[in-house]
């Protein structure tokens, strides 16, 4: 991304924003193609959770994709983008079957993930197709809050509560058309991908009305230079090899689905702050920013390392700095790192931060939420204005 760029957005609409490279989404989605296109029968259903801007919605499903939803809301802004009812996969976890019964009387496909919740929905609605996401016992992704695919993990069907499930279906009050699997994300070794993959092909064998296979998200790409980063090569290749072992022995084709958030978005998003003093003391010098943890959660939450460049002295000295935010607790977003010399009112841009950033920012210190642009054929474009105090008073209510 040409720095020239950033900083033109940020002067012209302040700071903090976030800014999207459409470009950097659509060639993230060819890649992927490219790499699926051994696969035939596939697509690619992006997940809403990672950032769910309605221009960066249209634009996504403009480029071919699906959407993976999580809840009702995701699933309306979903259907207010144009995605065809078919083209959504809600994928709850817990939720009230209030809720389930909403999403299935809108058509969208409904992929449950407890025995108790489908017993609901076959008491409700009688025998339908519908999917189901399993948890497939294995333990996989970048750390422990997003590692959702192991024996003790709230999501999925248990493998042990596999056979009532086969017994529902046996008993002809629900058709399993599709198994899920998504194990976690930021997925770094590839032999976890691998485990997951033989397990939901082998679970599939008893499963005689599967038409799909979703495969999930976790793709995990590279947020530093050296970091790991998914064979995509790799993964094709075993999903592949169990795909045509199932198609031989079963006779018949099956569809598969992909549920990329991180792979699809995150390179593509810069999240630009400026530095507002920098403070020091005997052992360290802060750069206290515009913005904090409400805006940019990932590091707080999961340590997680975003890159951070000094657009305003890309080229300077490099110096070690501890980088804050302005929030009333422990607000880091790096400790001791190395950033080209820095003076106040500079410009820092995080990058990698397209996936999880916007979609996880919050009101706290009741701070406003920062505005989103994105460029999209060579111009800067808003796609949502920062937050004014009217937005945060915006239903409450005054008793007094
Ligand atoms: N499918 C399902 C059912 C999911 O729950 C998720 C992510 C995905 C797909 C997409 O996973 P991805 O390709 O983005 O790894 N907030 C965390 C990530 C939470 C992921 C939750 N589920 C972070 O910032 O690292």
């Amino acid at each position: 991304m040409d720095i020239k760029i950033l900083k033109e957005a940020a002067l012209k609409f302040g700071t903090p924003i976030y800014l999207y490279d459409l470009k950097i989404i659509e060639n993230q989605f060819d890649k992927l193609n490219k790499e699926l296109s051994v696969l035939e029968n596939y697509k690619i259903h992006f997940a809403a959770k990672s950032l769910s801007n309605i221009s960066i919605l249209k634009f996504i499903k403009n480029m071919g994709a699906g959407l993976d939803a999580v809840s009702i809301e995701e699933v309306m802004i979903g259907l207010k983008c144009g995605f065809n009812k078919d083209e959504i996969l809600y994928t709850p976890n817990g939720v009230s079957f209030k809720e389930i019964k909403e999403v299935f009387k809108l058509g969208v496909k409904i992929n449950l993930d407890s025995i108790e919740s489908i017993k609901d929905f076959v008491n409700e609605f009688g025998n339908q197709s519908i999917t189901v996401r399993i948890n497939p016992g294995i333990y996989a992704g970048g750390n422990d809050n997003v590692s959702v695919g192991h024996s003790e993990s709230k999501f999925g069907i248990p493998e042990e509560r596999i056979d009532e499930l086969l017994d529902m279906e046996k008993k002809g009050k629900i058709m399993i058309t599709g198994l899920h699997i998504h194990t976690g994300s930021d997925i770094t070794k590839n032999n976890q991908f691998k485990e997951g993959i033989k397990k939901i092909f082998s679970i599939a064998r008893d499963f005689k009305n599967i038409e799909s296979i979703d495969l999930g998200g976790g793709i995990k790409i590279p947020y530093y230079k050296n970091d790991t980063s998914t064979n995509l090569n790799d993964y094709v290749k075993e999903i592949s090899k169990e795909l045509k072992k199932f198609e031989l022995e079963f006779k018949k084709k099956l569809k598969l689905i992909f549920e990329p958030g991180k792979f699809l978005v995150s390179d593509c998003g810069f999240f630009i702050t400026k530095v507002n003093y920098i403070k020091s003391t005997k052992t360290k010098d802060f750069l206290q920013l515009d913005s904090g943890f409400n805006h940019l959660l990932r590091p707080t939450l999961y340590g997680s390392h975003h890159e951070i460049i000094n657009l305003s002295n890309p080229l300077g000295k490099k110096k070690e700095y501890d980088v804050v935010g302005y929030i009333c607790e422990k607000d880091t977003f790096a400790e001791k790192r190395k950033i080209s010399d820095t003076s106040k009112g500079d410009l820092l841009c995080f990058k990698n931060a397209g996936a999880y950033g916007f979609n996880m920012s919050n009101n706290y210190n009741s701070r406003l939420k920062p505005a989103e642009v994105c460029i999209h054929n060579n111009k800067i474009l808003k796609i949502r204005e920062t937050q004014s105090l009217n937005d945060l008073l915006l239903g409450q209510i005054d008793i007094f």
